[in-house]
């Protein structure tokens, strides 16, 4: 399948980089109205302009996914379809769901998962090392690690992982067919519907079960499974695209692989310049104006479709010098690769553990880590990322 019959302009990448033509249209005009296989929308790829439209989603709020807006579902199915997305809701409905989960990814709960992340770190470094040179970093270590965190949080079987990995990995894949991708997504929700009511009868010491004894009666059933899909969806396929990705950006910068395994202390700072430089999210989901407004000089008429363009944003040079490259040394930037807004991610402390926990580890394990042959890109899925990458040691 073509890159251009199913991916909009600002989808595609070479390698770690956005194409070229998004930073031109970021350094001329900083928003465009562009025909892409979404429809028409508006591309937002200046710092400061994406922030404002992400900080006010009165004037700009969430409008139907690409997905949804293609499958031309009823207002019933749209409404199961979006019960406990936290991303599909605006204030105050949104708010209320956030309050119910901000509790459980605050910075300090994270810290008490430190040390099983690291343990489970440590596991998968030992079966690297069992398993010998070559391994695919995907399925041995980028993957399993957030999978098992996030399964462990929520009260999901990681024997299941098989099948819930493929389901979203493919349900993210825009050069899948439509009706397949929302087949596999009416799969996924009726898998975490189950474990809901299993929840509801005998609730566990779990993010599942949190949620059915502390909220059991403001949550719809629905809206419990909604919130089971995101959260497990959201909790692998992105953390693990950011250490395959992100190991492979160090790999092919070794002064800063280096540096970070001499240097450990400086994985937070690593972490965030490697968030921000990747930016592996494409886009923010999709707004709409409720009013005719103004932005950057032009005119953007109500009801049009507006789009955040992360990887722009986070190389306008109006936020940092030296944009296009990778330096771990650099001090926090304030990045929107979480986005930003009442919708910034719901698990960056969690991820951010996560990452801090497995990049030092995995340097100090295989010092003399290299990749084998060409990775494979992730290159038509909203979330970027690497589909295999062979090392060895
Ligand atoms: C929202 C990125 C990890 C759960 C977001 C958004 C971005 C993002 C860009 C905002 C989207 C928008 O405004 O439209 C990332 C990245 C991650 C990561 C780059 C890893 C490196 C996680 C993890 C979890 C998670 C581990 C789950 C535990 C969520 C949820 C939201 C969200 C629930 C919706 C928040 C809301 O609407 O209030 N994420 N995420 N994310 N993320 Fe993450």
């Amino acid at each position: 399948m073509s890159e251009s019959a199913v991916l909009p302009f600002h989808m595609r990448r070479t390698a770690f980089d956005p194409v070229p033509e998004l930073a031109e249209l970021r350094d001329t005009d900083g928003v465009r109205r562009m025909q892409t296989p979404f429809g028409e929308l508006w591309l937002v790829t200046r710092y400061a302009e994406v922030r404002s439209v992400l900080s006010d989603p009165a004037r700009f709020p969430i409008i139907d996914t690409p997905i949804e807006q293609s499958a031309d579902l009823s207002a019933e199915d749209l409404a199961r379809f979006r019960a406990g997305n936290l991303l599909a809701h605006d204030p105050p409905e949104h708010s209320r769901l956030r309050r119910m989960l901000t509790p459980e990814f605050t910075v300090r709960r994270m810290r008490r998962l430190v040390p099983r992340v690291t343990e489970i770190v440590e596991d998968r470094l030992d079966a690297m090392e069992r398993l010998g040179p070559p391994v695919d970093l995907v399925t041995e270590f980028a993957l399993p690690i957030p999978s098992l965190v996030i399964c462990e949080l929520l009260g999901v079987p990681y024997s299941d992982r098989n099948e819930f990995h493929e389901r979203s990995s493919r349900i993210l894949d825009l050069s899948i067919p439509l009706d397949e991708r929302l087949a596999l997504r009416e799969e996924s929700r009726d898998y975490m519907s189950t474990l809901v009511a299993r929840a509801r009868v005998e609730p566990g010491d779990d993010l599942l079960g949190m949620l059915v004894r502390e909220h059991g009666d403001e949550l719809t059933m629905e809206e419990l499974t909604g919130i089971g899909h995101l959260l497990l969806v959201a909790g692998h396929e992105t953390t693990s695209n950011m250490l395959a990705l992100g190991t492979l950006a160090l790999l092919r910068h070794p002064e800063q692989a280096e540096l970070l395994a001499k240097e450990p202390e400086r994985v937070e700072d690593a972490v965030e310049e490697l968030l921000r430089w990747l930016s592996i999210v494409h886009s923010g989901t999709h707004k709409r104006a409720a009013a005719d407004t103004e932005l950057s000089g032009h005119t953007i008429r109500a009801g049009e479709r507006v789009v955040c363009v992360l990887p722009a944003a986070n190389r306008d040079p109006a936020l940092l010098s030296g944009p296009e490259k990778l330096d771990i040394t650099r001090e926090s930037t304030g990045h929107v690769a979480f986005g930003h807004g009442v919708h910034h991610c719901l698990g960056a402390p969690l991820a951010r553990m996560e990452m801090r926990a497995a990049f030092p580890a995995l340097l100090r394990r295989f010092p003399g880590l290299r990749p084998v042959g060409e990775p494979k890109f992730r290159v038509f899925s909203i979330v970027y990322g690497l589909d295999e990458f062979k090392v060895a040691w």
